[in-house]
């Protein structure tokens, strides 16, 4: 599908993914963009690009057939994104809020619909070589189980209402204005928090928002891969230790502290149940060590073959592009 003419409805548009989807669209001059934006005052941003804003919710089924009225191509970029919270609230944004998109954009006749996922969908340990043939791995994590539930009634849609979907699974999202893996990570850095836990050899699968981006426009253009699923990443087996330490050297430190497996869990267990009795949620769980030593790699072939897609900003670039943004911004 060429983008010519077309008008693209961008949910979580004030966020990191949706926020650079818009400003990459907005270099095509022919295309249409309208923002979904739930707090207008946090909509700045969009206001200097001039695209059209409407205001809603993906939980309020009934401020959505206007955001969708005249809409060729959805890329439902907006989902609750953290780590605390309870199931309920997971499930009302991540779960019920895409079902209400995707009943609006199918009233609206839709000819594309891509749905920005997460390899989250293969739990917090994922076999090594995970690929779209892969089944879902459930964990209990709020976040994680209910991107499965998206996903399912994404292709519930696809099935039964034709809605022409596209499934985007993104690893670990760093690059300009990413609150999880890079703002937050340079606030530690720089208030001596961040430790190594453990070996931190277990591969982070991340991926630069940018070719996230790319990924996406492909899966708005390319008419071969409606009804499909792919893992996007940037390819790499980079351990965490390595990822951190790009950040590390952006603040002149060459070593970062570290602390063995062992008595980083016993830490960790015991500050858990130190927040626990004066009534607080534990920092961090012990299974973080895990997290960090887990070495599974993502197979992203099917992208490269099925939607073009190439991881084409390398983690050198990547992390140097951040770095000039964390310094513009002055978090450096
Ligand atoms: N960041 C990553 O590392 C990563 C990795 C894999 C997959 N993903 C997926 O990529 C997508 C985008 O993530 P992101 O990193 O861009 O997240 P983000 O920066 O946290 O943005 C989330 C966006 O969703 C919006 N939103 C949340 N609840 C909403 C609601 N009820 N109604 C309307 N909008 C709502 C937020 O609006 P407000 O500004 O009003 O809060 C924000 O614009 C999500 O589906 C996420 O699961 C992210």
């Amino acid at each position: 599908m060429d983008l010519t003419g077309k008008r693209v409805l961008v949910t979580g548009a004030t966020g990191l993914i949706g926020g650079r989807l818009i400003e990459r669209l907005r270099e095509h001059p022919d295309v249409s963009i309208r923002a979904l934006v739930r707090d207008s005052t946090r909509a700045d941003r969009l206001r200097a690009l001039s695209v059209e804003i409407v205001t809603g919710d993906i939980t309020h089924p009934e401020t959505l057939p206007e955001a969708l009225a005249g809409c060729h191509i959805v890329a439902h970029c907006a989902a609750r994104v953290t780590e605390r919270g309870s199931w309920e609230e997971f499930w009302r944004s991540n779960v019920e809020g895409t079902r209400h998109v995707l009943e609006a954009a199918a009233r609206a006749g839709v000819e594309r619909f891509v749905h920005v996922s997460s390899v989250a969908v293969y739990g917090l340990f994922p076999q090594d070589h995970t690929d779209e043939s892969s089944p879902y791995q459930p964990c209990g994590n709020a976040y994680c189980d209910t991107k499965i539930e998206a996903e399912k009634v994404a292709l519930e849609y696809f099935h039964q209402r034709g809605v022409p979907i596209v499934i985007v699974r993104p690893g670990i999202v760093y690059g300009p204005r990413s609150q999880h893996w890079t703002i937050r990570i340079i606030e530690l850095l720089k208030a001596n928090r961040l430790v190594l836990l453990g070996r931190a050899d277990g591969f982070c699968n991340h991926v630069y928002v940018d070719n996230v981006v790319d990924a996406l426009l492909l899966a708005m253009t390319n008419d071969d891969v409606v009804g499909e699923a792919f893992i996007i990443t940037d390819g790499r087996a980079t351990t965490w230790r390595e990822f951190f330490g790009h950040y590390a050297r952006m603040l002149g430190r060459n070593a970062l502290p570290q602390l063995p497996a062992a008595p980083a869990k016993a830490l960790l267990r015991l500050s858990g149940w130190a927040a626990r009795l004066r009534g607080h949620p534990p920092p961090l769980s012990p299974k973080v060590v895990d997290y960090l030593q887990h070495r599974a790699l993502f197979r992203i072939e099917k992208a490269k073959e099925r939607l073009g897609y190439a991881p084409r900003i390398s983690l050198e670039e990547g992390m140097r592009r951040t770095e000039a943004w964390l310094r513009e911004a002055g978090y450096l």
